[in-house]
């Protein structure tokens, strides 16, 4: 059985093993292997996920996570961008579990908890242009394409482009 909880820390190796391996996946084939060691190493290193499961507010509110035997399956998280609007900032899953509804039940548990405890009353997240597992979850789940922007992280020489989606929850 899969529980979906707000994770603690004993959740932080097993998150940044699901995100680490699940970003490697998603943009293996898209993106260049520095520009993934270099997000992977800033985002997902277990000291800064460490502070991450213990701090959490309005612009964070920490990371979710399902767990299995023991084991983190998936993880996520958002926060709010400004009064009405949250974000998903956050949402990987082990690679060998995709397409189980497993991502649907983290995003609602995040999407409960911008709604309940932070008056969302919209959602936006952002996802790489040829992202081609992540783009037709959020359009299944009813985000709606916005906009085109520089993707996060570029360094010079770099061009990815983020695409911007947005849904009312
Ligand atoms: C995106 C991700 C979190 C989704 O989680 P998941 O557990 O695999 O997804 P679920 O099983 O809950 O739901 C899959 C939904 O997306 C739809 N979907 C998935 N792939 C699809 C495809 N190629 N074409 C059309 N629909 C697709 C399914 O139809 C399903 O919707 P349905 O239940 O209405 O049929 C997960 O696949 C993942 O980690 N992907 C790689 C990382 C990533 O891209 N993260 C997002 C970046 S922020």
């Amino acid at each position: 059985m899969i529980n979906i909880c707000k994770a603690n820390p004993i959740h932080v190796q097993g998150i940044a093993k699901v995100c680490s391996e699940g970003y490697q996946s998603t943009y293996g084939e898209t993106h260049s292997k520095e520009y993934i060691e270099r997000i992977i190493s800033e985002f997902y290193n277990t000291e800064r996920i460490l502070d991450e499961v213990t701090k959490s507010s309005r612009y964070w509110g920490g990371y979710f996570v399902a767990v299995e035997n023991d084991n983190v399956v998936g993880a996520g998280g958002g926060g709010m961008i400004n009064e009405t609007a949250g974000e998903i900032f956050v949402l990987y899953l082990d690679p060998n579990r995709r397409n189980e509804g497993i991502g649907t039940n983290l995003l609602e548990a995040i999407t409960k908890q911008q709604k309940e405890e932070f008056n969302a009353s919209e959602q936006w997240v952002s996802v790489h242009k040829g992202n081609e597992m992540g783009i037709p979850f959020y359009e299944a789940r009813g985000f709606i394409f916005q906009q085109e922007q520089n993707g996060y992280g570029n360094v010079e020489g770099e061009e990815y482009v983020s695409l911007r989606y947005c849904r009312s929850i």
